[in-house]
């Protein structure tokens, strides 16, 4: 058991102090959990590979699984890549600071156990004013993944990580509920053309529309099963998953609701007629037509802000192993902008377990 000391910090204007306090562990080698716009990240100095270990030990995270380089300023990404291609410039001009990680070829000043052997590093700068204020007065990399305990979904409150991280790590800093809720999205640019490796935040559409080219979405960034083995080491682990088992209900026609809901209502019955408890995971626009005397109906948000539904997403997965229910019956989402981003998450969560009604 370490000694956790909480901070809680101002999101927008943190107090400097504060940031420094927690700046100076992470120079001592220590340990610092801290919010991102995305989800919180359990830190350590990018550059010390004893510190980068700890890492791993404190979330129970397989070694092989590389972490991602947090940077407050491009000569820091100028430091930790080779051969930065072009595209890595536009995203920053872009889209920096903000929820993109760009896969490149790594410097000789990363250790091997940021990257876990690869020849290529996960870097981004992140847009949240403490992650930023924390990089620069550490004056080093960041690296870090989400603060979860290795399975579970990521967190997004200071109470997630604090459930998971007291007593592991030396400081969280609290700063309340982050603004996404899902982690970032990660695009391969050493590949051509380049290979979505995450779908997140900022919709794959808006990063082929930034960079004027196409970019790949295998079947793995999806969230499809069969292709899991491939390419990024991390995306092979379980993820996400919640305790209760989870069904997701997916459908070529979401658009109906009524007709939706009704198959998803047919599904949960069958579980409910076997003496299950179930709940299902509703959206605004469905959430009525389920019989609330039958079933526990949650609300993960509207279908016409997909935002909303992916800000309340891992909280909803971590609230379900609360609520005592034997199932959880997940609605699908299109495909379509952050719906990619929400089905892959959810397919992970359910352990690929899917019922297609058509
Ligand atoms: O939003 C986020 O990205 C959050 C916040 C804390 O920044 N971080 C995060 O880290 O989600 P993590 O470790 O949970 O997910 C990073 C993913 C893993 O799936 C890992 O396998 C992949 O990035 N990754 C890291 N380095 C890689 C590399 N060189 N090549 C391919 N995939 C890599
Ligand atoms: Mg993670």
């Amino acid at each position: 058991m370490i000694k956790t000391k909480i901070l809680r910090v101002d999101p927008v204007n943190p107090e400097l102090k504060l940031i420094k306090e927690a700046a100076n562990v992470i120079r001592s080698g220590g340990l610092v959990v801290f919010p991102t716009e995305t989800v919180y990240g359990l830190g350590a100095n990018a550059y010390d590979p004893k510190a980068v270990v700890k890492i791993f030990k404190a979330k129970e995270r397989p070694l092989d699984n590389p972490l991602i380089v947090h940077i407050c300023k491009l000569s820091e990404l100028e430091e930790a890549a080779r051969k930065v291609p072009e595209e890595v410039y536009i995203i920053a001009k872009k889209l920096w600071p903000g929820p993109v990680t760009v896969i490149v070829w790594k410097s000789d000043k990363v250790p091997r156990e940021v990257t876990a052997g690869l020849p290529t590093v996960a870097v981004r700068m992140p847009a949240h004013p403490v992650a930023l204020k924390l990089i620069e007065f550490s004056g080093v990399p960041i690296a870090a993944p989400s603060a979860n305990l290795a399975g579970k979904p990521s967190p997004t409150t200071s109470e997630h990580v604090i459930r998971d991280m007291y007593g592991r790590v030396d400081v969280i800093l609290d700063a309340g509920e982050t603004l996404f809720g899902v982690e970032s999205t990660i695009i391969d640019v050493t590949r051509k053309p380049p290979v979505l490796l995450r779908p997140g935040p900022i919709p794959v559409e808006k990063l082929e529309e930034v960079l004027g080219i196409k970019i790949k979405i295998p079947a793995f960034a999806r969230g499809i099963r069969e292709a899991e083995k491939a390419l990024s080491p991390g995306v092979r682990y379980r993820h996400y998953a919640p305790e209760t088992p989870m069904v997701i209900v997916e459908s070529s026609n979401y658009g109906n609701y009524r007709d939706y809901a009704l198959k998803v209502m047919e599904v949960a019955r069958k579980y409910s007629m076997k003496g299950l408890k179930v709940c299902i995971l509703a959206s605004t626009e469905t959430k009525d037509y389920y019989d609330a005397s039958e079933f526990r109906v949650m609300v993960l948000g509207s279908r016409k802000n997909l935002y909303e539904v992916a800000r309340n997403l891992f909280k909803m997965l971590r609230m379900l192993d609360e609520l005592n229910v034997d199932i959880a019956v997940c609605e699908g989402f299109e495909e379509k902008g952050l719906g990619l981003t929400i089905m892959n998450r959810l397919r992970k969560a359910s352990g690929y377990n899917i019922v297609r009604v058509g």
